[in-house]
Order: structure tokens, then sequence, then C-alpha cells
């Protein structure tokens, strides 16, 4: 496994070499790696020639200063994981090899800012697409993995791919969870005993709303039972809980079996934010 700090270094030493004829699968990662980001790496194994994932906690996209303070780090154990999976490449930049200067654009995605992660954090997409635009252009992979878990974020990147001509395609991992259902997160170990007990809720109301829906239920009584269910948990602060379809981010007032369709949840557990989904019509 190779560890290179700079974009500069991968080009002239490796990318040159590389690039006749092997694919190049990416994985891109804020590091604190679980086995949600190792699926995405055996994913990537399975379908590419050469694996490079990054750890870099892009700073751009926190819109909350305690949360970017708090992101764990753990470059060692996340080098072991990683040199345990066979991982070819792993990019680990300091803060001024990627913003030798703060960058003044913005990215704007329109209606996707105004629903959901990108009303509850303005900026966030911004710098994830700035971030997303940086690697690619270093990396120049062939093929890119992201979870399902970040549902959103994955319509931005697929936007920033497409609206940008990146030459790459954009891969999607179902989402993986803990035995009780629990999503893998990096924020989950931020958890206290008793918050990880009550971080269920989120799942557990995912499910709930799925079965209720699929036996016919209205949707509205339905969303309305589960807030209710969110308040009445003194731990749990709840910011939406939307049936969405899971590429425009439209949100549906009502259940149609004819259009794609997924629950999408963000509530404080504490002061951990977690988000998760499920596919109903996938
Ligand atoms: O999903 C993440 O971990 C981050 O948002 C990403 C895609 C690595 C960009 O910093």
């Amino acid at each position: 496994m190779q560890v290179f700090n700079h974009g500069a270094e991968w080009q002239k030493k490796w990318l040159q070499a590389l690039k006749t004829d092997k694919t190049i699968g990416f994985v891109p990662t804020m590091g604190a790696l679980h086995e949600g980001h190792l699926e995405l790496i055996r994913a990537s194994k399975k379908s590419t020639d050469l694996t490079v994932v990054s750890i870099f906690v892009n700073p751009i996209q926190f819109n909350n200063q305690e949360d970017f303070d708090k992101y764990p780090v753990l470059t060692t154990q996340d080098l072991k994981l990683l040199q345990k999976e066979n991982v070819d490449f792993v990019f680990l930049p300091n803060q001024e090899a990627i913003y030798p200067k703060k960058p003044i654009i913005n990215l704007d995605f329109g209606y996707l800012e105004r629903v959901l992660e990108g009303k509850f954090r303005p900026g966030h997409f911004s710098g994830v697409g700035i971030i997303v635009s940086k690697l690619f252009n270093i990396i120049r992979p062939d093929i890119a993995f992201f979870g399902q878990k970040d549902l959103q974020q994955v319509a931005v990147i697929k936007k920033v791919v497409g609206d940008l001509s990146f030459p790459l395609k954009v891969n999607i991992v179902a989402t993986v969870r803990e035995k009780d259902g629990l999503a893998l997160s990096s924020r989950n170990m931020r958890l206290s005993t008793q918050e990880r007990r009550k971080a269920l809720i989120l799942f557990n109301n995912l499910e709930f709303a799925k079965n209720e829906l699929l036996s016919g239920k209205n949707w509205l009584a339905i969303r309305k039972q589960i807030m209710l269910a969110f308040e009445a948990e003194p731990l749990a602060k709840l910011d939406y809980f939307e049936l969405v379809h899971p590429e425009t981010f439209q949100i549906y007032q009502e259940f149609d079996r004819s259009e794609k369709s997924f629950i999408c949840v963000a509530s404080f557990i504490g002061n951990v934010r977690l988000i998760d989904n499920l596919p109903i019509i996938p």
C-alpha cells in the first residue's frame, strides 16, 4: 500500500505509469473508517484494477464548527484497516495541500439546497461539491464509490459529475447497518451508551413507516405519528422525516407506488446529528 500526501506526487510518480491500461476506483472518505467504508472499498476492488482511498476531513463542508472540531480523527487505525483490505493507494493530504488558499467559489445546487440536508446545513453541499471536484481532478478515477446512506450527497455528486463533465462513473453502495439496524456512521462513536440505545429511534421509525405505508396507511398520518414519537424522546431533536424522490428530492405529500420513493430522516441524538434513509420503491 502506497501512501501519498500531495496530488503532484500521485500524478507524477504513479498516475502516468498506471493510467495506460488500468482502471482506477476511488473511495473518498473523511476517515474514522467503519464497515460501511470497507464495503465501498470492496466494491471498488471488485470492479476496478486499482483502488485509491482518500482521507481528508473537509472543513468547508461543516456548517457547524463543533461538529468539525469533534469529528473523529483515527489515522493510524484507518491505515491499518486499509492495509488489511489490500488497498493500493491512500491519499492523505493536510489542509495546506488541499486548500493553500480558502476557495472563494461557491457551488449552488438549486432546489437541492432548499430541502432536507440542503435546508438544514447551509453551505454543506457547496463544500462537498468543491472537495469532490478537487479530488476527482487530482486522482482522475474511472469509477468513484459513495454510500447510499448519504442519499442527497449522492444526488449532489451526480450533478457535479454531470454538470462539470467529469469523465467518471459514480457507483452507489447499499447502507451497512449494525445488527439492530443503526446505520453505520463515523459519528456513531460520539454517542454515549444511552444515546446509542436511543439512536435506534431513526431506524425503528423508518421501518415502522415503511410497513405502515406498504399496508396502505396514509403517509401524512404516519408522519404525524412519528413526529410525536420524536417529540416524546427528550434526547432526540428531529430535523426532518420526509418521503422523497431519491434523485430529484421532490417531497411527496402522498405515497404513490408507481413513483420511486425513499423515506429520509435526520435527527440529533444528544449533540450528535444522525441521518438515515430507507427505500420504499427503489
Ligand atoms: O461522505 C463523506 O465522507 C464526505 O462527504 C466526502 C464525500 C468524503 C467529501 O468530503
